[in-house]
């Protein structure tokens, strides 16, 4: 197959590419916008394979999508573009509605037009907003979104259906769990936690730090796309969970363990408005009609993700520095709560 993978140069869109390409016969064209989360270093691996193409653009591009689509005539689009970090959303939603509406709008646009085959669009299991215990989100549960990142996934994530439902197109929708390892940029709670552990900064915890997400291996999340690339049904939406819920102490304390750091780095923080308990999704149904199952487990992937972290200290060094400094100043600064 030929595919057009948006957001091929972030965290799981290059951990995507990656696998795609070691492992598959497909051929791969990456739109990219190289935003903030976007560096093509996590792409140097695959660079020069006669199989990979990189074109940097803006998916919210009508004129270049549609002609990118058109000169590709790619099989099947797997579009992960988005921002997609929940404190940048509450902090400046502007970009946020520009990518994960509007771009998601476009392609849609484009693909319909050009009788795309085969349409996977990544969304989360936030659309679900939080649950109680001991509820789980299948897939038929309401959708119910607390930051403007959310909101913006559960916009597009019902754009997507409506694009099978009312034009045809062979649309599916993913709603993974958190994602960690390689190459994640460090504004997300594992890589923040691993960077400042090894550098022996402050970790900051939102709140009480019991809020409970389930941890999925990138690389898991990426074979599930595969798995429903290939056997996937059209219309339909597929939880991908790593089936591991932990409170965020409980990871952030395991970091610790693991990179030898004092528990005297934790330092609470006022907590993120708007703030999600917990995320609980089952994965039964891509379990049972692909056989995928998570294969990764979370300690095992926690050791190898650090291990990474430690070994990459010149990649940390260069995405932790300029406008990540800037950000980093206006999240966090002024939240400390002494104890
Ligand atoms: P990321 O922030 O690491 O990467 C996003 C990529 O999209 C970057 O390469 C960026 O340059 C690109 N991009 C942003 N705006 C663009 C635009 N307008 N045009 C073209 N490219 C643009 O994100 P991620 O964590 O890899 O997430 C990828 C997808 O998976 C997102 O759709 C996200 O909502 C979804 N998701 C993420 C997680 C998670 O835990 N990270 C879990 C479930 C679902
Ligand atoms: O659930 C899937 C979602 O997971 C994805 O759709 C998002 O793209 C991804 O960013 C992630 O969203 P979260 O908000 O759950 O992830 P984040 O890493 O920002 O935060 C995880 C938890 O850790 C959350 O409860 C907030 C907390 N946290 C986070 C940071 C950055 C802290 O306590 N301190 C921090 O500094």
């Amino acid at each position: 197959m030929k595919l057009l993978v948006t957001g091929g140069a972030g965290f799981i869109g290059s951990a995507f590419v990656r696998l795609t390409v070691n492992s598959t016969a497909h051929r791969v064209t990456v739109l990219d916008k190289l935003t903030y989360a976007g560096n093509l270093e996590n792409l140097a691996s695959v660079d020069g394979d006669e199989r990979y193409r990189f074109v940097r653009g803006d998916i919210a591009d009508p004129v270049l999508v549609n002609q990118l689509i058109g000169e590709e005539a790619p099989d099947a689009i797997v579009h992960f573009a988005a921002e997609s970090h929940v404190d940048r959303s509450i902090l400046s939603p502007e970009p946020v509605f520009h990518t994960n509406l509007a771009g998601s709008f476009t392609l849609l646009e484009a693909a319909r037009r050009a009788k795309v085959a085969r349409y996977v669009h990544v969304s989360t299991d936030e659309v679900y907003g939080s649950l109680d215990e001991p509820l789980e989100a299948s897939e038929e549960f309401p959708l119910k979104a607390s930051s403007p990142y959310s909101a913006s996934k559960a916009g597009s994530d019902l754009l997507a259906l409506s694009y099978f439902t009312t034009y045809k197109l062979p649309v599916l929708v993913t709603r993974a769990s958190n994602n960690y390892g390689p190459y994640q940029f460090p504004e997300k709670l594992i890589p923040l936690m691993i960077s400042n552990a090894l550098e022996d900064k402050p970790l900051p915890i939102y709140g009480d730090g019991m809020q409970v997400r389930d941890w999925l291996y990138v690389d898991d999340h990426c074979r599930a796309i595969l798995a429903l690339l290939e056997r996937g049904r059209e219309g339909e939406v597929y939880n991908i969970g790593g089936s591991r819920s932990l409170p965020n102490l409980t990871v952030v304390k395991e970091i610790l363990r693991i990179t030898g750091k004092p528990e005297s780095l934790l330092t609470r923080v006022t907590d993120r408005p708007g703030h999600d308990r917990r995320y609980a999704l089952s994965s039964a149904k891509i379990e049972r009609e692909t056989g995928w199952k998570p294969e990764v487990p979370f300690e095992q992937g926690l050791v190898d993700t650090v291990n990474w972290y430690r070994t990459h200290a010149d990649w940390v060094a260069r995405v932790k520095s300029g406008a990540y400094r800037d950000y980093y100043d206006q999240n966090y600064s002024g939240r400390a709560i002494s104890s």
